[in-house]
């Protein structure tokens, strides 16, 4: 049985359908790739590269970019990082005023260096990601992990290598043989040097100029290695940043490997093949620009007040507050994990859930692996919850085994509040963080307007009705709690934040009083790939309760940190744009213009949550380390099962 994502599908089906027909005659530079999902990468770069550079789109991208900085929780504190997150440092400003003045031949190359600097604050909440470049993921049928074999940690291709790519739609495998690419006997391979480099040294390479994401540089090194995730409610594999990357130009990669049962090192040279992951179809240059980068419905904002235009924000059964999310961008090269590596233990709950539940053969542990925290409403999270709980609870486990591995979504932040509150007990009061947001000018000017609006809590952000003063009552309506805003010195700069906020949380179902499980001997684990409201949970899990966390993976001698993504709110353009319009502030100086290119996804981190264990700290800014911290090998790297077995059996 083959799966892979249903939105791989359906653009390979729709591409297929082209195929059969595509009349096409003369061949432009994007005519030359409109038939397939898959392109090689000269191809692809001689149709990306076909638009010039445009200095009134550049004007119009730099307003809106740099005014969504203005709402950047985190620009001051980005001037100098605290150890260990020092190499991300930027002067964010100043990397503005560089793109504005440097010369680009293309459009391609303009956005390229934006993404790029943007990728490097390695913020996954923070991003720009036009759409025009980022549906193009460009893969190699060799991912590779750091495994230990025999006492002593080396990097290997994926045992699994030939499972994996046997799952890839038709057309990846052919362009491979057409070459005379023998790529299926390195499955497993031990591997000696990438690119003339120790391997070791090019994963920290990638990491540092692929990955982003991750302010932990030990954490992205884990983001580089190919591993297992849920997507959606379905096990599946991702590629890893070494064979599969976004807004990449790089054709190939040469490496030196040693094959299985061979004493040899040979050299091979694989070259990359881009797969469309999204977008739209297209025929040529004009009808690629068309449908995939030009702006058009719901490339900005709308005014919530009129109705029409739904905002970006999910729907709900019931007309509610809008979501407060703290979500990653989950990779779009959602292949299946192989059947022979999946779980075969008997699922218990439901199966169609974001949530996995086991009880492993000891009989005294539960698992509960979290693929995310958004699921099909928040009212099934927390029923969710709950029958996982009892299932629990009635096979008469004793200790909790949470993975939370590859929680790359993270999701709505009041269900990571609701899961750690269900765990922690009722009588353990507050859940969630005290956060904090800019208080930037044009952002006190939003709340007096919502509050002279009365907007409600479904119409926008700002209200004050949506928060909490820290002693858990409720904001009064009229309180513009940015305007006397605090003044605080980071890096020696003034900066202004709101007063402290506690999230409201709508819970649909009963807390217990106390805590269903000894929280000190739950044991969370993780790769370090554990995205926003997920990094808010296990933060939670540790700072307020000493949960044990086990990190897996990484780089031998490496500290890896347990939080991957640990802002709190992000906000995405379509949202700060509609936060503005509805307020009835678009035609204020301060105020960013509307895009004019279409879907590029600029996002932000728009509230910070501060560490209970320092209040001055974000959690993002304070380095954790897990208690536990444990090689992969070729029995756990790709095999949740057997990792939960490895981890319930105490040292
Ligand atoms: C640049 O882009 C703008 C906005 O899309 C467009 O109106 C203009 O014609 C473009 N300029 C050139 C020289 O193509
Ligand atoms: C880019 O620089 C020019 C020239 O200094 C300036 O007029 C323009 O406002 C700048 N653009 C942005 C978006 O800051
Ligand atoms: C690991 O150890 C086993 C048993 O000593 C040996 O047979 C095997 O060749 C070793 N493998 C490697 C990769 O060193
Ligand atoms: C590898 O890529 C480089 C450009 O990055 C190109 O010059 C070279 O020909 C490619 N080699 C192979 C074997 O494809
Ligand atoms: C776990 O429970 C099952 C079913 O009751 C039983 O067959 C099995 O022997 C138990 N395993 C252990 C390790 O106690
Ligand atoms: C909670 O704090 C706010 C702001 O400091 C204060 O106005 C309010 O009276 C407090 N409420 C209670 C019940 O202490
Ligand atoms: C966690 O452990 C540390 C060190 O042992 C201790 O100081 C702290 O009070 C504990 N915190 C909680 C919430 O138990």
């Amino acid at each position: 049985m083959r799966s892979f994502s249903l939105f791989f599908v359906q653009v390979f089906l729709a591409s297929s359908a082209f195929i059969v027909f595509s009349t096409a005659t003369t061949m432009g530079p994007c005519s030359q790739i409109s038939g397939s999902i898959f392109s090689p990468i000269p191809d692809l770069l001689a149709c990306l590269k076909s638009f010039p550079f445009n200095e009134t789109l550049r004007q119009n991208v730099l307003s809106v970019v740099s005014r969504t900085f203005d709402f950047y929780t985190f620009e001051s504190y980005y001037l100098d990082l605290p150890a260990p997150f020092q190499e991300s440092t930027t002067d964010i400003r100043q990397e503005l005023s560089r793109i504005n003045a440097t010369q680009y031949a293309t459009d391609y190359d303009f956005n390229k260096d934006l993404y790029q600097f943007i990728n490097s604050l390695n913020d996954g909440h923070t991003q720009w990601l036009p759409n025009c470049y980022v549906i193009w993921e460009n893969l190699l049928p060799i991912p590779i992990v750091s495994l230990e074999v025999n006492g002593t940690q080396n990097v290997y291709v994926v045992p699994d290598a030939v499972q994996f790519v046997d799952l890839i739609p038709n057309g990846f495998e052919e362009f491979y043989s057409n070459l005379g690419i023998d790529w299926a006997t390195l499955a497993g391979a031990l591997v000696t040097s990438i690119e003339g480099m120790d391997p070791y040294t090019y994963v920290d390479h990638i990491a540092d100029t692929v990955s982003g994401n991750f302010l932990d540089h030990g954490v992205r090194v884990n983001s580089v290695f190919s591993s297992y995730r849920l997507s959606g409610s379905s096990w599946s594999q991702k590629f890893g940043d070494f064979a599969g990357r976004l807004f990449s130009s790089t054709e190939n990669v040469t490496l030196t490997v040693v094959p299985n049962g061979l004493a040899a090192e040979e050299t091979v040279t694989i070259p990359f093949l881009a797969a469309r992951m999204g977008g739209s179809a297209f025929e040529d240059s004009a009808s690629y620009w068309a449908n995939n980068c030009a702006a058009g419905d719901g490339t900005n904002g709308v005014d919530r007040r009129t109705g029409s235009n739904e905002p970006s924000g999910r729907t709900t059964s019931t007309p509610s507050r809008l979501q407060f999310r703290g979500a990653g961008r989950a990779p779009a090269d959602g292949i299946g994990l192989p059947a022979t590596l999946q779980p075969t233990l008997p699922e218990l709950g439901d199966n169609t859930a974001v949530l996995k539940v086991y009880t492993l053969p000891d009989n005294e542990t539960g698992v509960i692996f979290v693929g995310s925290f958004d699921d099909a409403s928040d009212s099934e999270f927390q029923n969710d919850v709950v029958a996982a709980i009892q299932v629990l609870q009635s096979a008469g486990v004793t200790r909790l085994l949470i993975d939370l591995t590859n929680n790359l979504v993270g999701g709505v932040i009041c269900q990571g509040i609701f899961f750690h509150s269900y765990l922690a007990g009722s009588d353990f009061g507050y859940a969630g963080f005290q956060g904090a947001i800019q208080a930037n000018q044009l952002a006190q000017e939003i709340v007096t307007e919502d509050i002279a609006d009365q907007l409600p809590v479904d119409l926008s952000f700002y209200p004050p009705a949506q928060w909490l003063f820290v002693n858990g009552t409720a904001l009064l309506d009229n309180f513009n709690y940015v305007v006397p805003d605090l003044t605080e010195k980071v890096n020696g700069v003034a900066d202004s934040f709101s007063i402290r906020l506690e999230d409201m949380c709508p819970f649909y179902v009963p807390i217990p009083a106390s805590p269903p499980f000894e929280l000190r001997y739950a044991l969370f684990y993780a790769n370090g790939n554990c995205a926003s409201t997920c990094a808010q949970f296990a933060t939670n899990m540790y700072e307020r309760h000493n949960t044990t966390i086990a990190v897996f993976g990484g780089k031998p001698g490496l500290d890896m940190e347990y939080k991957g993504m640990a802002g709190y709110q992000v906000l995405v353009w379509t949202d700060l744009d509609s936060e503005i319009k509805t307020a009835g502030l678009k035609g204020d100086p301060l105020a960013p213009p509307d895009l004019h290119v279409g879907y590029s996804y600029m996002r932000h981190n728009w509230r910070t949550a501060y560490s209970w264990l320092d209040e001055k700290t974000p959690i993002a800014f304070r380095s954790e380390l897990p208690q536990l911290r444990f090689p992969y090998t070729k029995d756990t790297y790709m095999n949740p099962q057997n990792i939960w077995t490895y981890a319930s059996v105490p040292p």
